[in-house]
């Protein structure tokens, strides 16, 4: 189990530190709080042991065996991120001032550390300030920046504490250590494609995008440069990744086709409608104009057509969904459109499918076909890059 330690400092955003712990909690982790004596007048050191299952240690404490806790806990450490944190506080830490627990334990650790500025606009603005969060950067601590809005102090300006959800990613990429697609440019698409019939109306499909999301979200994880293009979804955004909009397949195709030449791996996650409708009415369409009848003209595949006109050796990795025939299915599928990677999944499986965070997929390669057990999508999406890293490797044997 990792081990991380959020250090807590006396601005009024320390309310919300409550639930940033609470929710790395829920993502088995060994969490341990350390507080300023200024953020335990916004928010009481109980609430922090309860949540974590320790105490909230002060400068000198020692454990039962007489340890001193600072040290142990910098040892322990494996991502130290403090949140909120003041300018006071910022300006000890990259000056190596240490004279409480927080910011002695913080120049004992080794481990990554994330700093997350929460302060008045003009404080935050402030040369010395912003000074010493360039230097924080310069020391190698990554700064999660600030956001913009309304201030508890009435102000409107930058200085926000950022939103708990990024500062859940960032804890959760500085603890990950397999960086096997650093430097390589992946390509996802995720979603289901509309395909209009008139301005109010469309076809499409069940698919929510999740996949294709968490294989964008672990490729970022293992190091790659990720592109995202998405159908209309209601996911929310993963940051540092290139998100690119798209509506129906023939517009998915024509930006696949612009990145493919910037791609060492495609990823084709998205449920692409095989069919749009031939004519799409200017206007709606009324009822009093009788029941239409609605003519659909295949839509192209743009699976095959990428892996079939590679610039330059590139690793291309289908999806298949299937409700019958799965094997047969697929192992066809996957000769046809000649992807080194097929992913296929079976509907009708429990806990694989539209809208669920899990998946039971088997995926097919050249000469094998591995079934992979029940796991998160996000998981699916590690087991998948660690693939394509091989797979690129290969390449340059
Ligand atoms: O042939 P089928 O649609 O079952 O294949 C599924 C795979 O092909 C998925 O990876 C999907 O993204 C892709 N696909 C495509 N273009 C289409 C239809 C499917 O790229 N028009």
């Amino acid at each position: 189990m990792k081990t991380v330690i959020v250090g807590i400092t006396g601005g009024i955003a320390a309310y919300k530190s409550a639930q940033l712990v609470s929710d790395l909690m829920k993502k088995d982790l060994d969490v341990y709080v350390l507080m300023t004596e200024h953020a335990k007048e916004f928010i009481a050191p109980l609430t922090f042991a309860s949540l974590t299952h320790h105490p909230v240690y002060g400068l000198f404490d020692t454990d039962q065996h007489g340890k001193i806790m600072h040290i142990e806990l910098a040892k322990k450490a494996d991502a130290f991120l403090i949140a909120p944190a003041t300018a006071n506080v910022i300006a000890k830490i990259v000056h190596g001032i240490a004279d409480d627990m927080l910011t002695t334990t913080f120049l004992a650790a080794t481990c990554p550390k994330l700093i997350a500025p929460a302060m008045n606009t003009h404080m935050y603005e402030n040369p010395v300030t912003q000074n010493n969060l360039a230097l924080c950067k310069q020391l190698g601590y990554r700064v999660i920046d600030s956001s913009t809005g309304l201030l508890a102090c009435g102000d409107v300006g930058v200085g926000k504490l950022a939103e708990l959800s990024d500062l859940m990613e960032e804890v959760e990429q500085a603890l990950w250590s397999d960086h096997c697609l650093q430097g390589k440019r992946l390509v996802v698409t995720a979603g289901a494609t509309q395909e209009a019939l008139d301005p109010v109306r469309y076809l499409t499909n069940h698919s929510t995008g999740k996949m294709g999301f968490a294989i964008a979200k672990m490729a970022k994880r293992c190091g790659a440069e990720v592109t995202l293009i998405a159908a209309p979804n209601h996911l929310p955004p993963i940051k540092g990744v290139n998100y690119v909009p798209v509506v129906s397949a023939l517009d998915m195709l024509e930006v696949v086709r612009t990145y493919q030449n910037q791609a060492d791996i495609i990823v084709k996650a998205a449920a692409v409608a095989d069919y749009r409708p031939k004519e799409v009415a200017q206007e709606k369409i009324k009822k009093e104009t009788g029941t239409p009848e609605i003519t659909l003209e295949r839509n192209p595949d743009i699976l095959k057509e990428i892996s079939l006109n590679r610039p330059f050796p590139q690793v291309i990795c289908g999806f298949a969904m299937e409700t019958e025939h799965v094997m047969e299915h697929a192992k066809e599928k996957f000769e046809k459109k000649q992807v080194d990677f097929l992913v296929v999944n079976n509907l009708r499986e429990e806990g694989a499918g539209f809208g669920v965070d899990s998946n039971r997929v088997s995926i097919l390669s050249k000469d094998k076909v591995e079934d992979l057990k029940l796991m998160s999508k996000e998981e699916v999406g590690y087991e998948l890059c660690k693939r394509f890293a091989k797979r690129l490797e290969e390449f340059s044997c």
